[in-house]
């Protein structure tokens, strides 16, 4: 595309920039120029003006999301790197962090040079996560050096929490010399299989009080602790309690990081009436009340959270359709995060600039430069990795415009605010509302393919 955006507003967290009614020339995927107004010349002018009083379209980095699950290897009926990563770029993301609890997981220097091989052609960038320990089974660590080597951004056994405090704290400081994080699914395993009163595995039981949360932070803070240095990041943070806990160590001076998810920022459990099938609710960790959310919020308001984070956990049809106690746990969310965030989150108006921070700088912190990560950060000149959304345009979450390989979310038909418009990455357009975008023949120009 070779064209002016006018009247856009631009927010740059790194670059404390944050400037309104701006003109952004765009040509082959670089920013040539933000200016307050630019003479046009000869270049199509792609006119976004809001309205007096309007809210204008927001050009910033691409989002981040250090916490996604594509299905590949082993379940591509659900997702597939590419299909995943297409609808990360359809939801605003450039670079995203794949779980390792694929079919095999993936724990060893091998399968994370094939998980990454696999990655390099998708639409957006995909960073390779690897379990924390082997078959994510909790007993032996992997091999962390040789699968850092090999090109593990982070490591994980999300969707398990099966270590002693042992373990963790050996883990993570062997981290240290790595620079990745470790980043813990906190669920105790021991609290879930006594409520639930099950022997065997524990992912699907469906009682999963808020003591096997502030259990699992609280044995991830003392391995923190007698580790005596490192980092631990705390997945899908869901209840007030463990925010709770997480402020107060933050006081303290650990260095604990946390996200959350836009479902539990977005849908307590009485707004979430009912879907059908039921199990399109269930997530791990669940659902709570209003008051957990709240403190949610407040946590990612006042960086208590540092990150938003999707969870996009897609599963097939049938694995949703089995009764309530064991139907596979989780719902899609990359395409549908900002908008969640927006409308149900309210995080909408004063909140953008807070929203844009925590999708951006707010995950590059928690994974830190070794990890493979790129600087969010709009560059002039360069190949340009930016989203271009629409805070206030409004649509339906309908199942045939998702991208995602699934479409296991219990908010289709629900209309919600906030649009991603367009997605570049590297240069190349990965993503485009031509409907809402619409741009001249003059500024097509020709488009790099990416994935
Ligand atoms: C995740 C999945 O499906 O991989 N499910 C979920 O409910 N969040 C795993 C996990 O994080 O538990």
């Amino acid at each position: 595309m070779n064209c002016i955006l006018r009247g856009v507003r631009v927010i740059d967290p790194l670059a404390r920039r944050d400037a309104a009614g701006q003109d952004v020339w765009l040509s082959e995927g670089r920013i040539i120029a933000i200016y307050k107004h630019m003479g046009e010349g000869t270049l199509p002018v792609i006119d976004l003006t809001p309205p007096p009083g309007g809210t204008p379209v927001i050009l910033c980095p691409g989002f981040i999301d250090i916490h996604t699950h594509l299905r590949e290897p082993g379940d591509e009926g659900a997702e597939t790197i590419h299909s995943g990563s297409q609808a990360a770029a359809a939801g605003g993301f450039t670079q995203i962090v794949a779980m390792a609890n694929t079919v095999p997981p993936i724990d060893s220097p091998d399968r994370v040079k094939e998980a990454t091989f696999r990655a390099v052609a998708a639409s957006v960038q995909v960073l390779t996560g690897c379990a924390l320990t082997k078959g994510l089974k909790g007993e032996e660590l992997v091999d962390m050096e040789a699968c850092a080597a090999a090109g593990a951004a982070a490591f994980s056994d999300d969707g398990r929490n099966g270590f002693s405090p042992r373990l963790l704290s050996e883990a993570i400081g062997r981290a240290v010399s790595l620079g990745r994080p470790v980043m813990i699914h906190p669920e105790d395993e021991e609290v879930l299989a006594q409520v639930n009163r099950v022997q065997g595995p524990v992912q699907r039981c469906s009682l999963r009080p808020v003591e096997a949360e502030t259990r699992a932070i609280d044995y991830a803070l003392r391995a923190l602790a007698h580790a005596g240095k490192g980092h631990v990041h705390l997945q899908h943070v869901s209840s007030a309690a463990g925010v709770e806990m997480i402020r107060r160590a933050k006081e303290g001076g650990a260095n604990v990081t946390a996200e959350a998810t836009p479902h539990h920022l977005g849908m307590w459990l009485p707004f979430a009436t009912e879907p059908q099938p039921a199990g399109l609710l269930k997530v791990n960790p669940p659902l709570r009340t209003d008051r957990d959310r709240e403190a949610l919020i407040q946590g990612l308001r006042d960086g208590v959270i540092d990150t938003v984070a999707t969870d996009h956990a897609p599963h097939r049809v049938e694995e949703k359709a089995l009764p309530y106690d064991r139907a596979a746990p989780g719902m899609i969310g990359l395409e549908l995060a900002l908008a969640v965030c927006i409308t149900l989150g309210g995080m909408s108006g004063d909140w953008i600039p807070t929203l844009v921070d925590r999708l951006t700088i707010g995950p590059y912190r928690v994974l830190g430069k070794a990890s493979g990560i790129r600087e969010p950060r709009l560059r002039i000149g360069e190949a340009a990795t930016c989203v271009l959304f629409d805070p206030e345009a409004e649509w339906t979450v309908e199942p045939a415009h998702l991208r995602s390989g699934s479409q296991n979310t219990p908010l289709l038909g629900a209309r919600l605010h906030g649009r991603v418009l367009m997605t570049l990455v590297d240069g190349a357009l990965v993503h485009h509302d031509r409907q809402r975008l619409p741009w001249p023949a003059s500024a097509a120009g020709t488009e790099t393919a990416r994935g």
